[in-house]
Parts: structure tokens; C-alpha cells; sequence
């Protein structure tokens, strides 16, 4: 992985080009404000850069000693597939060592690229979604009566 500028600081980033990353990752739409806001509020973050230009990122937001959550991994695609991702997450993770659990969410289909690296299924993840109906369009969450895993009868 020659070539590659790693940096932690989120004062150097420029969060219109962080934005414009995560759309051709693709992760989606991100507003430049809302990186702004979610990556100064993150204890961790993780940018590479190639010929100044960034090219992955990641953060965790931590409480220090309890739980840690990684969020907005993202690869440019010319980039993917030479363990860029892999590294910010260990990255993440190592900064984030000390804390019980770091947790996360996958986007569907990138399980297997979670699960490589250490990650194990959470069976009783719980959330509340501003937009559910898109989240449970994209896979993210499962439907209301959705009974989940079976416990075995108490004895
Ligand atoms: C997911 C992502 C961050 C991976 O980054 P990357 O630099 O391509 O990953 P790496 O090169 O480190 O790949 C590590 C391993 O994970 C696997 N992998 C990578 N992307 C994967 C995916 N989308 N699904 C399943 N496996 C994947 C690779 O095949 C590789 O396996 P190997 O070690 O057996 O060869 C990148 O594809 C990306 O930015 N995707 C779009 C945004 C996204 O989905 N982010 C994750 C949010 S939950």
C-alpha cells in the first residue's frame, strides 16, 4: 500500500470532498454540515489520502470507556480491493481498544468484509430510524413483528 498518507486529525479534512466520497463510494448522500457535525462529535477518525486527494475514511464515536461505534467506512472505488477498507478499520478499532464493545452496523451485502476482520453478528441489535421505511427497503432493519432469535425456554 505504498503511496498512501494516513491522517487521524478531522481540521484537515475538507468536508466537501469528504461528501462527495462517501457518494461515489458509494455510501450515499451526506451533506458537507452533517460530516462536519458528525466527525468533530467522534472521538476516532481515519483518512487516507493518495496525491492529496482523500480516498477512504472512517470514524468511531466513543464514550471512553464502555462502547465505541465505527461509522462511514468508505473506499473511492479505485482505490477498493487492496485492503484500504481492512486498514481503517483495524485502524479504528486499535484507537478504540479499552473499550468492552465496538459495535457497527453493515451495509447489506459487505457482512463477509466485517465478519474478516474480528466482527461477530449482534442477535439483539435494537433500533430507532428517523426514516424507517427507506432503512427497512434497504435491508437495514426488519419488520415490526419480526420475532427474531428464538431463545430456549427458560427451565
Ligand atoms: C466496504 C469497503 C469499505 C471495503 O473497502 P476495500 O478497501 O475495498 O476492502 P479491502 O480491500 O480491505 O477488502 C478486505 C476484504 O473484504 C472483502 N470485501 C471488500 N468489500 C466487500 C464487500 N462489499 N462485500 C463483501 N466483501 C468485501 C474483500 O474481498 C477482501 O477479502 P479478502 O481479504 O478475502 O481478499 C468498500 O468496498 C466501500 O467503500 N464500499 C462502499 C461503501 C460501504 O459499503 N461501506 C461500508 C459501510 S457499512
Amino acid at each position: 500500500m505504498n503511496g498512501y498518507a494516513w491522517d487521524h486529525r478531522v481540521q484537515d479534512v475538507d468536508f466537501e470532498e469528504l461528501s462527495e466520497l462517501y457518494r461515489v463510494a458509494p455510501l450515499g448522500d451526506k451533506p458537507p454540515g452533517e460530516l462536519a457535525t458528525v466527525f468533530a462529535n467522534s472521538m476516532f477518525a481515519c483518512f487516507v489520502r493518495f496525491q492529496g486527494a482523500l480516498v477512504g475514511a472512517g470514524r468511531a464515536l466513543a464514550d471512553g470507556a464502555d462502547c465505541a461505534y465505527i461509522g462511514h467506512v468508505a473506499v473511492h472505488p479505485d482505490h477498493q480491493g487492496q485492503g484500504l477498507g481492512s486498514a481503517i478499520i483495524r485502524r479504528l478499532v486499535e484507537r478504540a481498544a479499552g473499550h468492552k464493545k465496538i459495535i457497527l452496523y453493515a451495509n447489506p451485502g459487505t457482512e463477509p468484509f466485517y465478519q474478516g476482520l474480528g466482527f461477530l453478528r449482534m442477535t439483539t441489535a435494537m433500533a430507532i430510524w428517523s426514516e424507517p421505511d427507506r432503512a427497512l427497503e434497504a435491508g437495514l432493519l426488519s419488520p415490526e413483528h419480526d420475532p427474531g432469535p428464538q431463545r430456549a425456554p427458560a427451565s
